[in-house]
């Protein structure tokens, strides 16, 4: 099959043009001795597979791939390797190679994506280091640290499931669009020094995340179920359009915003056990969505605090009434304060379930926040849903289409 496809494209090129093009659409590699065959290439242009072979896989020779490079559901492969190979154009999948212990692509520095999932042997990686990649997905492995990748941008970097990951330290200076960090090592530190803004982040399961340099949000930033007992992000000033959370960071017992003055979605601090004080946000002045804070804590401030689009929803486990009478003077006129809230406002004390409700929406606000009628609970799930759940995104994506 190799064979046939393979002959007539170097036919039709001529010896020459052979030895640096080959046509191959797309090729299955079912041994090294096929393998071998496309030595002679300097570019192949199209896909390669590694088929089900039990041998190693050696692809000297071509510096690129147009295609992809793709390794699936072979359980019996345990190296894969290419001196030459620079550049891949497609994607680099791996999925479901579980007894692949090696893989060592020395002069590999671009690809178009990159998505290895179920390597659940992994040890040693080599790459270029990889240098430009759009999309990184690396997931179930069995992989405990990523020198092999020294990306300075990229639009997706999704690691999770990576059981052995302790550490994570990456020169990235901006994020594109989506990062997501789950389930990976006990004790996994995450340290970005160069990042200056991201899109979107989710992390959770993280015992240290550090964003020195990072001034903007432009979406969202999640964190849940962290292992951190303080947050700080320092140089950030402001997320564009998304909202903060952090729910269920159970040893959180400081955070810290010196510079963050506008939120333009939601604020959400739910179930974070250990924090005793909402006083992270020392400057923050705007927030386009709402705020809902949920909590063991004793003291909420917010001394700049000027417009909030939505409502300001707090409950505590602890008696806050000495915040919650500072803080009602913020509430919208209707209910006697000064308007900076548009939204309903609620504090309330001594509420046993106040961790219970770390939703993002208020649907079961009124299960726990004592004392509101239905009508203000009803307001305030509507700034919430528009708020936290994005749908103020999703609308301008979808008017952008
Ligand atoms: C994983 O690959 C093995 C062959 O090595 C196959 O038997 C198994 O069905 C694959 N699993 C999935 C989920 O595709
Ligand atoms: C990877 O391959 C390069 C080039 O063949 C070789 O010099 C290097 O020792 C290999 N590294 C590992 C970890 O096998
Ligand atoms: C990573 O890339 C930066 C430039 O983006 C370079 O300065 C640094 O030496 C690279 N590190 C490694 C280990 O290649
Ligand atoms: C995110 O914000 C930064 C700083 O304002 C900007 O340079 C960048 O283009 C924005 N990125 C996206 C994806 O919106
Ligand atoms: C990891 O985080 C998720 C939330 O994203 C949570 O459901 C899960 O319990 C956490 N696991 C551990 C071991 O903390
Ligand atoms: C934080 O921002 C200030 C002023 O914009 C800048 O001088 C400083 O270098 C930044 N710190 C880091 C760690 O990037
Ligand atoms: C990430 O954030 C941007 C705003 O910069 C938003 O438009 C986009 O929809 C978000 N992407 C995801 C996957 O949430
Ligand atoms: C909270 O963290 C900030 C900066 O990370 C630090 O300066 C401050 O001392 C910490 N406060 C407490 C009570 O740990
Ligand atoms: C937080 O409050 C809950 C509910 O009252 C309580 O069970 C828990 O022990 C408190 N946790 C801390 C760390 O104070
Ligand atoms: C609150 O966090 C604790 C861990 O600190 C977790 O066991 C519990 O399920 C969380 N509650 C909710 C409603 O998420």
């Amino acid at each position: 099959m190799f064979v046939k496809q393979l002959l007539p494209a170097l036919a039709a090129i001529g010896s020459v043009a052979a030895q640096s093009t080959c046509t191959v659409s797309t090729t299955t590699v079912q041994s090294q001795a096929e393998a071998t065959k496309l030595a002679n290439c300097d570019t192949v242009r199209g896909t390669v597979v590694v088929g089900t072979t039990a041998g190693d896989i050696n692809l000297d020779g071509p510096t690129e791939i147009t295609g992809d490079l793709r390794v699936l559901n072979n359980g019996a492969i345990s190296q894969i390797s290419s001196s030459s190979l620079e550049k891949i154009g497609g994607s680099f999948t791996m999925t479901n190679v579980t007894k692949l212990n090696t893989i060592n692509f020395s002069s590999l520095t671009s690809v178009q994506s990159l998505s290895w999932q179920s390597l659940t042997g992994i040890n040693t990686v080599t790459l270029g280091p990889l240098r430009e990649a759009d999309s990184v997905i690396i997931s179930d492995t069995f992989l405990n640290n990523l020198d092999a990748f020294n990306l300075s941008t990229v639009k997706i970097l999704n690691l999770n499931n990576n059981r052995r990951l302790v550490k994570i330290s990456n020169s990235l200076t901006s994020l594109e669009d989506f990062l997501n960090i789950q389930a990976n090592g006990i004790n996994l530190e995450v340290e970005f020094p160069n990042l200056l803004w991201i899109a979107n982040m989710t992390v959770a399961n993280v015992t240290k995340f550090s964003v020195p340099s990072l001034r903007v949000v432009n979406g969202s930033a999640r964190f849940d179920s962290n292992l951190f007992t303080s947050f700080s992000a320092p140089n950030l000033t402001e997320t564009e359009s998304g909202d903060i959370s952090f729910v269920g960071n159970a040893k959180l017992q400081n955070m810290t915003f010196p510079r963050l003055t506008s939120i333009g979605g939601g604020l959400l601090v739910a179930n974070n056990t250990g924090l005793d004080r909402v006083d992270a946000f020392s400057k923050l002045e705007n927030v386009g969505g709402a705020i809902k804070l949920r909590g063991n804590f004793t003291d909420v401030s917010f001394p700049e605090l000027d417009v909030v689009k939505g409502a300001f929803d707090v409950s505590s486990t602890a008696d806050i009434s000495q915040s919650c009478d500072k803080l009602k003077e913020l509430a919208p006129r209707s209910q006697g304060g000064d308007g900076n809230i548009q939204g309903v406002f609620s504090c309330t004390s001594n509420n046993e379930k106040a961790n219970e409700d770390t939703d993002s929406d208020t649907s079961t606000t009124g299960s726990t926040g004592g004392s509101d009628d239905s009508d203000e609970n009803g307001a305030a799930g509507i700034a919430f849903n528009a708020a936290l759940l994005g749908l103020v995104g999703v609308a301008a994506l979808a008017s952008a289409l």
